[in-house]
């Protein structure tokens, strides 16, 4: 093994490197710095974000495990957005974690990292920094929680927040009693339990082959994540001595096996930002058009909400992620390796469905084709998704008259207004909600639909969006359309009563006004009013720099890597 990149801080006799030693010391005996790995357990658990605030406990058992293996295990606390606690929206932050975090992987004298994250946005940012700074990194997942149940009904994370309260505003469930469900919501420990954003990134990442391979989707409660936990820090310290770093083995080949994995779960559309983002940090050439050609036909195997039926803890005890990706075997880069410096592959051999209730056997799935449609037209020229297992069937293809909103306050200050014109054939437009927009990109495409249509018992009508959606929704939205409104793209010039075509089959999304009409419009004040520029803080620098969705909204200087090498020390 070549010398360690620690040792650069803690190897030698002059004052530099007594400084370095003698501030760590603190109890710890002079061993601990010659020639031991020295490891971070990067950890995004907090108080404030309730989904992780368990990693405490399983970062002792990553630092059992690195000690055991002859590491020095360091606790590493990094800040993170609660997705469902900070404002204006926890995309927002997500740079700022990623940065925060590849700034101190760099500065700091360690060889190696594990990554500890669960809740949303925390695993895409700890492998973007991780990436960035290409020191050898494996994540352990926090894992989902248990299913909660009320009135014998299994409750859905986000999922059921959605259905319930849109019964309450249909009128077949009373206030009270939805009220009464929230102290079911949340059984235990771990992140939400329908295949939302952080189950899907969690599983996404497994297949990708950041994660030891079975270990995704182990519930949080559960004995075994502590033990996975255990033998990764073992592992994070083996790592270290093979130099396996993130640019040594993650190829385009392992963002092809992300992709079917995604599309086999039915995963969360917000895995489309998070994998370009990740890509873009690692240099690999990854475009949304590679979701539609890689995803679009592999079938739907996991019955889980919120396309499905059941919830994480049914997927794990069914045979687990490792199962689901047996079935689509063949459909996956067989060149990918993984963490464990073994291809992808080579781990499903003893993987078995044993509820094929949850995962369905490959001749029967739950859909043929499950995956990621991109769209382009007139009205989203750099692309737009929908994620169609999601969606009405008999809306994937429609025509239907524009109701624009210009804001999220727009759209809750007029939604339920007896006087606004909108039917089941209507397309309702939300614009002001991509990355520079709103700013940070929030979870609004689904838009909730106007009361007097759910009292007609109507549940689904086309939206569009330059915004993201949450994993745990569902419906028939276009969303990430790009160029977004606030970027100047034709979304902005979007009028009510304005023709929209939507045509998923043939990938269509077109605004049915001629060109010379719509070049002679101007967006109206109140989206151009909505766009006020930040002055000041993070806010401004995010607004200065985000790229648009179909480059992941990375900020566009942190596209790319910049290494471990530090060359200057001030003391
Ligand atoms: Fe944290 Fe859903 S709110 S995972």
């Amino acid at each position: 093994m070549d010398a360690l990149r620690s040792s650069e801080w803690y190897a030698g006799d002059d004052r530099n490197a007594y400084i370095h030693r003698a501030w760590m010391r603190r109890g710890v005996p002079s061993s601990a710095f010659e020639g031991r790995p020295q490891i971070a357990i990067a950890n995004t658990g907090s108080d404030l974000v309730p989904c992780n605030s368990h990693l405490a406990e399983v970062a002792q058992s990553v630092k059992n495990g690195v000690y055991e293996a002859g590491g020095i295990p360091l606790e590493l606390p990094i800040t993170a957005p609660g997705e469902t606690q900070v404002r204006p929206t926890a995309m927002l932050w997500r740079n700022l974690a990623a940065m925060s975090a590849e700034e101190m992987f760099r500065a700091n004298p360690i060889d190696g990292v594990v990554l500890l994250g669960g809740c949303d946005k925390t695993i895409p940012a700890l492998l973007m920094a991780a990436a960035s700074v290409d020191l050898p990194a494996v994540v352990v997942p926090g894992g989902p929680m248990l299913t909660g149940h009320f009135r014998n009904e299994a409750l859905g994370c986000g999922t059921d927040v959605w259905r319930l309260s849109e019964e309450v505003r249909a009128g077949t469930l009373s206030e009270a009693d939805f009220l009464r469900s929230e102290s079911s919501m949340i059984r235990s420990k771990g992140h939400c339990n329908t295949m939302g954003t952080a189950s899907t990134m969690a599983l996404v990442s497994e297949a990708l082959g950041v994660i030891v391979p079975g270990v995704a989707g182990t519930p949080a409660p559960d004995a075994r994540l502590l033990e996975a936990a255990h033998h990764t820090g073992r592992l994070a310290v083996e790592l270290v001595a093979q130099d396996r770093r993130p640019s040594t083995f993650l190829t385009k080949a392992n963002f092809h096996n992300a992709i079917v994995a995604l599309a086999a779960i039915g995963g969360s559309t917000n895995a489309v930002v998070h994998l370009l983002a990740i890509a873009g940090r690692l240099g690999i050439e990854l475009t949304i058009d590679d979701f539609d050609r890689i995803g679009a036909e592999v079938p739907l195997l996991v019955n889980l909400q919120p396309a499905g039926h059941y919830l994480m803890d049914d997927l794990y005890r069914a045979g687990g992620f490792l199962a689901v990706l047996r079935e689509v075997r063949d459909l996956l880069d067989p060149t990918a390796l993984t963490i464990t410096g073994r291809p992808l592959v080579d781990h499903l051999d003893e993987a078995r469905i044993w509820d094929p209730d949850v995962i369905t056997p490959r001749d029967a799935p739950l859909q043929p084709s499950a995956g990621i449609s991109v769209l382009r037209g007139t009205l989203a020229p750099g692309g737009a998704i929908i994620k169609p297992a999601a969606a009405s069937p008999h809306l994937l293809k429609h025509r239907g008259r524009a109701v624009v909103f210009d804001s999220v306050e727009d759209l809750r200050e007029r939604l339920d207004d007896p006087e606004l014109e909108i039917d089941e054939d209507s397309v309702m437009v939300l614009r002001g909600c991509g990355p520079q927009g709103y700013p940070g990109m929030p979870e609004v495409s689904n838009m909730p639909l106007p009361r007097k249509l759910l009292e007609r018992g109507i549940r689904d009508i086309v939206r569009i969006c330059d915004g993201r959606m949450s994993g745990t929704a569902y419906g028939t939205v276009v969303l990430h359309v790009t160029p977004e409104s606030a970027a100047g793209g034709p979304l902005s010039l979007v009028r009510t009563g304005d023709w929209i075509t939507l045509d998923v089959r043939a990938r269509r999304l077109d605004l049915e006004v001629p060109p010379e009409e719509l070049s002679a419009r101007v967006p109206n004040e109140a989206t151009v009013a909505g766009y006020a520029r930040p002055r000041r803080g993070w806010e401004r620098l995010y607004v200065d720099h985000v790229l648009q969705a179909d480059r992941g909204a990375d900020l566009d200087f942190l596209v790319g890597g910049s290494g471990s090498q530090v060359a200057r020390e001030s003391h």
